[in-house]
């Protein structure tokens, strides 16, 4: 898996150190509160279980598995839902934990749909943002790191559901996926 990384964008330190840091300011947006961390399956794994050891606030796990079909000129509107979630979000704080926002149609959609079904507030913390390539009115509330349009894998990213192991974020080379 090693040889198909063009290169190396973000160490196992990076990734660790910056991951905490985040988890420390959200800590104090929930100060007597329980929110509930909905984890988007598969990419965002193990940014999840990273980010919620860091976590000092009582949580709740849960997690959603969505495909983004409809990305692109056609927008259907509807993102379809492979698994959902097990939880109740109604009166709940959420704070959604997804791997990388790209055209943002997946987020868009799925924060508009947990406020929908009476979710209190919903937080976004994504790992990596690529404000670039955004065709939908979203932003993370919080954000690891911004990165350039750039295919990557690792870390819960994958390609074909390959790499996803990788303990780093690596820049898939171009002659894999062309
Ligand atoms: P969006 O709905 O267009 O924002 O797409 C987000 C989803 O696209 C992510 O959850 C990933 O599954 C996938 N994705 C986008 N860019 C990459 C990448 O560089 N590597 C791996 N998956 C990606
Ligand atoms: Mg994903």
């Amino acid at each position: 898996m090693h040889k198909d990384c063009e290169r190396i964008m973000l160490t196992e330190e990076q990734l660790r150190a910056r991951v905490k840091e985040v988890a420390e300011q959200v800590n104090g947006l929930y100060k007597d509160k329980r929110p509930l961390v909905v984890g988007i399956l598969k990419g965002s794994i193990i940014f999840y279980s990273d980010f919620i050891r860091h976590l000092t606030v009582p949580v709740e796990l849960d997690f959603m598995a969505v495909s983004s079909y409809g990305t692109g000129a056609v927008s259907s509107g509807k993102l379809k839902i492979k698994k959902d979630l097990d939880k109740d979000v109604k009166g709940r704080d959420v704070i959604i934990v997804e791997d990388i926002i790209d055209s943002g149609f997946t987020l868009a959609n799925l924060k508009a749909l947990l406020y929908e079904r009476g979710a209190a507030s919903v937080m976004i913390v994504t790992l990596l943002n690529k404000e670039g390539r955004r065709e939908y009115d979203i932003e993370p509330d919080y954000n690891c790191f911004d990165i350039e349009n750039e295919f990557v894998v690792g870390y819960g990213l994958d390609y074909n559901e390959m790499y996803r192991s990788l303990p780093y974020i690596g820049i898939l080379k171009r002659e894999i996926y062309e």
